[in-house]
């Protein structure tokens, strides 16, 4: 496999420049990204204004809009937060954890109705690590595993995208569900309806 050189960032700003750099070009390595963001070492002083939390489920926080090319969002996931299992409306998907573990299921895509979907594989995720997703890859459900810490990651998406779909994993019934923000840029967003926050 061929090695991917990255610039080493010292704090998130940075990070976000570099990111802003890659995306102004319309093709996108994976590899190039994924080790960019795996080299940002965590630091709670460059993203706490972001990170905020709420008590029954886990929270979607804008952090940048990338020149309109990605969404740079921070997810907040108290003690035993879950995402549904869902798609990714054919967008690249980053996720790095910045704080805690983070488990990841995958799923195949629903092939017959009706029936129990299809686990392809699961992981932990450690803190500073990245992981990436697209449709092609499946479907996935994001948890935290842990009931007694929370945990925060920092999810890119290119391009962004409002909605995506949700499946219910006893059946493979799927939803198209709008995705909100709790906060943006560290100021929270009015009218909040959480019934219609089931996201990645
Ligand atoms: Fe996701």
């Amino acid at each position: 496999m061929e090695h991917t050189e990255v610039c080493k960032v010292k704090n998130l700003k940075e990070l976000i420049s570099e990111l802003r750099r890659i995306f102004s070009d319309d093709s996108i390595n994976v590899e190039e990204v994924q080790a960019l963001m795996e080299s940002y070492e965590s630091n709670p002083e460059d993203w706490n204004e972001y990170a905020v939390f709420d008590q029954y489920r886990y929270t979607r926080n804008l952090v940048d809009e990338g020149n309109g090319k990605f969404n740079l969002i921070i997810l907040c996931w108290g003690e035993g937060h879950g995402s549904s299992i869902h798609d990714h409306t054919d967008s690249h998907c980053f996720m790095k954890i910045l704080q805690g573990n983070l488990k990841e299921t995958l799923f195949e895509w629903p092939a017959c109705p009706k029936a129990e979907m299809v686990k392809k594989s699961e992981r932990v995720l450690k803190e500073n690590r990245c992981a990436y997703i697209n449709d092609s890859i499946g479907l996935h459900r994001v948890e935290n595993p842990s009931h007694t810490e929370s945990a925060i990651s920092l999810h890119l998406y290119s391009p962004p995208f409002e909605t995506c779909q949700t499946f219910d994993q006893r059946t493979g019934h799927k939803n198209r569900v709008k995705m909100t923000f709790w906060t943006k840029y560290g100021v929270k967003t009015p009218c909040t309806i959480a019934a219609s926050q089931e996201n990645n």
